[in-house]
């Protein structure tokens, strides 16, 4: 059976810790769509910002999920925060198996991210940056969870149980 799990949510939710952590439970494996990115270009996240801009950070990123999702076996995939908010990205997702939103409040997320280090959407006020992104995107996260997890108060060993008590 070819099992396939992606985690979307937020900056600062915890997709990579958990979504690692997650893969090597299940023996799967796992795939980030910001490190495939920076495999392709060669980049990293923020210089791609910097040098190229958003709109180039976003088809590199809509290639590096269709190519992850299109490859073979069982796997877990970790979708930066960012990439719901393409049409065919969640439509991609939305196929692709089971979709789990790790949900927590903007002031836990904000808490997580600090200053924004490596985050180049934050800019220079994190805080503000964040409730903008998260009033945007929460109806897209919702829209295309199987399964919810809240994150608030667990930790990263807590959550992946969860997501495992959860699958279907
Ligand atoms: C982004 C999230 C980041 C990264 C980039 C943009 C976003 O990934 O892709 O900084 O738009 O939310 P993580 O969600 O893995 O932090």
């Amino acid at each position: 059976m070819t099992g396939r799990l992606v985690l979307i949510g937020m900056m600062g939710a915890g997709k990579t810790t958990v979504g690692r952590a997650v893969a090597e439970r299940l023996g799967w494996r796992y795939l980030d769509s910001d490190e495939q990115v920076q495999e392709t270009t060669g980049l990293t996240v923020p210089a791609i910002f910097v040098e190229q801009g958003e709109a180039a950070f976003r088809a590199e990123e809509a290639r590096a999920l269709a190519e992850a999702l299109s490859s073979e076996g069982s796997m877990v995939v970790s979708v930066a925060g960012g990439a719901v908010l393409d049409p065919g990205n969640r439509l991609l997702l939305s196929e692709a198996g089971t979709v789990v939103w790790l949900r927590a409040p903007v002031t836990t997320l904000s808490a997580r991210v600090g200053a924004g280090a490596g985050r180049p959407l934050l800019g220079d006020d994190p805080a503000t940056a964040l409730a903008r992104l998260y009033d945007q995107r929460r109806p897209l996260y919702e829209e295309l969870a199987d399964i919810v997890v809240d994150v608030e108060d667990l930790t990263p060993e807590e959550v992946v149980e969860e997501i495992l008590r959860q699958l279907p």
